[in-house]
């Protein structure tokens, strides 16, 4: 009987995933939606009743259901890098030069629409749809597989003769109609109706309830073909592959024979895009072959092989109403326009920035004019322009604030800086604001339970003057600032005990140093290891740096030559962040590299963990569970007998705690 259902349950499902593709990939459906939801009730069924069939990739697993809390960070197996952007022919020649110079060959590319959405990895095995992760900081990102299972576009199971893993990326969307649909139904229900598809999108597929997510119709265009063991060597025929194996690509993709031919794409489409049922943004121009592709490789930032064209951003026309003045943490004044409130692709927008004094004088702005605003790349839109044919002629010229507006000390501007600075540093508010703010942000200490509002609460009732004064904070002294108020301390109590054990380079990251970004700190942590080695380096010692120049050597410097900053540090010790390179996060060897690690049981001279680190310290990886890819297993006492008859059935060497530390001696 079982073996029947067995049967069944698996036809149904894959009628079920071949009229799903011929729906929303093919657009053309064989079936009723009567007579597919009649299968799929069917299947629903047979899964209740026999949920020892159970199988995540079914199509009745598109319906969501999966409720997650918060999603999980993963690191990507290849970097998720966004693309340098062109604006006009002469950039995409000067492309075209630049690939040419490298290579000396004639290159063909491949044109493709750029969508304008979020993007996503996908990861496959066996068919299978495994994980799906969004971009994040381009090495790790967030695990919203529960949420793009629910995408009917993207199949679950792959169809005909693909790789037995791979990865593929694309971007995730919401079509105009869908859009509209969706807009219609929240006005119904008398919700606040969306502002535009791709905040939709990604805000869609940052759900919690999955089943929420399936009411949102995202989309998605798959463009990027991963891995080892892609088929061909040329981008295009590879993304012919992926449309083979069920996946949606775009069907308006075009190779080109030389960077000519990509300009009268380009042409095409500024002009067609308009009648497409989706929003882009532009055009992406990527080396069709994968061998020059390699040869060319990345920048720091983007891969030299690809670039993108970016059509002109929508403007609109409004009013000016005033300016305020805005102070950053580095001190920096940052002029906003406030405006008379417009639509412009999608959003109201009521203010936008205008960067310094030079941009004021360069627009020859004044208050009242009617002028452009433009919706570039950036989420605050720019004034471009003035219509000086309506001018009222009794306007004057705008007098650039001389005094901070929150502090009122005498503003500077240094020869070579753009921006004017308030340089009261310890006294201004809002430089303090920020500077903690940065302090405890994500990518720095990353301080659980503590935000914006809670620093001001702080700061107003000067429970806060350094960084180091938050880590003398009470969970007594914070009790009585909110009303039960037991959880809020004690959560911002421990989020600062675990900010402790951030690393090095993000605690020098959070420091707030001028021009020490992310990158700079990585840099500069790897290079001195130590923060005592660091505020001992001389200019001349920090520039021999390669990646750090004068700019930032004179900062660093100038930093650690000042008595407070130090004497910040030895407090910030004195309370225990860390201000060494860890040992343990270096490389012995790379004795095991390539090799995935399974480690089973209890052991008598490591713990787990121990091993786990010794494992990547000599490159390893480690898996959780065995399968094909396991090179080994680490086994100790009492390894549970399921694992031992897989490793076994799959021929993999179970290693014992012994003979593993003979592996690693021998180095
Ligand atoms: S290729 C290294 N192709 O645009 C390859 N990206 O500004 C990078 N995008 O992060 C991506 N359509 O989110 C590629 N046809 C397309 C695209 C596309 C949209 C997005 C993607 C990327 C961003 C770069």
């Amino acid at each position: 009987m079982n073996m029947k259902v067995e049967e069944r349950i698996k036809f149904l499902r894959r009628e079920l995933h071949q009229h799903n593709h011929l729906y929303y990939v093919e657009d053309q459906p064989i079936i009723s939606d009567f007579e597919f939801d009649k299968m799929l009730e069917e299947l629903l069924r047979l899964e209740e009743s026999y949920p020892n069939f159970f199988d995540k990739n079914s199509p009745t697993q598109r319906v969501g259901g999966g409720l997650v809390s918060s999603f999980n960070t993963i690191p990507h197996k290849y970097r998720m890098l966004s693309l340098g952007n062109t604006y006009n022919d002469q950039e995409l020649k000067d492309f075209d030069h630049r690939i040419k110079k490298l290579i000396e060959l004639e290159v063909e590319y491949v044109c493709e629409l750029k969508f304008d959405g979020v993007s996503i990895s996908l990861l496959y095995e066996d068919g299978n749809l495994i994980q799906a992760l969004t971009r994040g900081d381009g090495t790790k990102g967030d695990d919203v597989t529960v949420n793009v299972r629910t995408i009917n576009s993207i199949p679950l199971k792959l169809k005909g003769n693909y790789p037995q893993s791979f990865e593929i990326r694309g971007e995730i969307f919401i079509g105009l109609n869908d859009f509209e649909e969706l807009n219609k139904k929240r006005k119904s229900e008398q919700l606040e109706p969306f502002a535009n598809p791709r905040n939709t999108a990604s805000g869609s597929l940052k759900m919690q309830d999955s089943r929420e997510v399936a009411n949102r119709r995202l989309d998605c265009y798959l463009y990027h073909l991963l891995g080892e063991g892609v088929p061909t060597k040329y981008h295009y025929n590879n993304l012919d592959f992926a449309r083979k194996w069920g996946f949606k690509v775009s069907e308006h993709t075009e190779l080109c024979s030389d960077i000519n031919h990509v300009i009268q794409f380009v042409r095409k489409w500024e002009e067609k895009r308009h009648h497409l049922p989706f929003e882009i943004d532009g055009i992406v121009i990527k080396v069709n072959d994968l061998g020059i592709q390699d040869q060319l490789g990345f920048t720091s930032k983007f891969p030299r092989w690809a670039i993108s064209y970016k059509f002109k951003a929508e403007q609109a026309i409004t009013t000016l109403n005033s300016i305020s003045y805005q102070v950053g943490r580095t001190g920096a004044i940052t002029p906003v326009a406030n405006l008379e409130p417009v639509l412009l692709a999608g959003t109201t927008v009521k203010r936008a920035s205008l960067h310094n004094a030079d941009q004021i004088e360069k627009l020859d702005i004044r208050i009242g004019d009617q002028v452009y605003i433009e919706k570039g790349g950036e989420i605050i839109p720019k004034i471009v322009g003035v219509v000086t044919n309506e001018r009222n002629l009794f306007t004057d010229a705008i007098c650039y604030i001389d005094k901070c507006p929150e502090c009122h000390s005498e503003l500077v501007r240094k020869e070579g800086d753009a921006k004017h600075y308030c340089l009261n540093v310890d006294n201004c508010l809002p430089q303090k604001k920020g500077k903690f703010e940065h302090f405890i942000s994500r990518k720095a200490l990353d301080v659980d339970g503590l935000g914006p509002e809670t620093i001001e609460l702080f700061l107003e009732h000067q429970l806060i003057d350094t960084f180091s004064d938050l880590y003398s904070l009470s969970y007594e002294q914070l009790l009585p600032f909110k009303k039960d108020g037991k959880k809020w301390a004690r959560n911002i109590i421990v989020g600062l005990e675990q900010s402790k054990q951030i690393p090095f380079e993000r605690v020098l990251y959070g420091l707030g140093i001028r021009f020490v970004g992310e990158t700079v700190a990585k840099i500069l942590a790897k290079e001195f290891k130590d923060i005592d080695c660091l505020t001992k380096a001389s200019k001349e010692e920090l520039e021999n740096i390669d990646e750090i120049g004068e700019k930032i050597s004179e900062s660093v410097s100038e930093y650690f030559s000042n008595a407070s900053n130090n004497e910040l540090i030895n407090q910030l010790k004195a309370h225990g962040l860390q201000f060494q390179s860890k040992e343990d996060d270096r490389l012995i060897s790379n004795i095991f590299e390539d090799q995935v690690v399974v480690i089973s049981g209890v052991f008598e001279k490591f713990s787990r963990d121990e091993l786990k680190k010794i494992i990547e310290q000599h490159s390893g990886k480690i898996a959780s569970s065995i399968s094909k890819k396991t090179t080994f297993v680490v086994a100790g006492q009492n390894m549970g007998p399921s694992k031992k008859l897989k490793a076994e059935s799959l021929n993999i060497p179970l290693i014992s705690e012994e003979d593993f530390i003979k592996k690693i001696d021998v180095h």
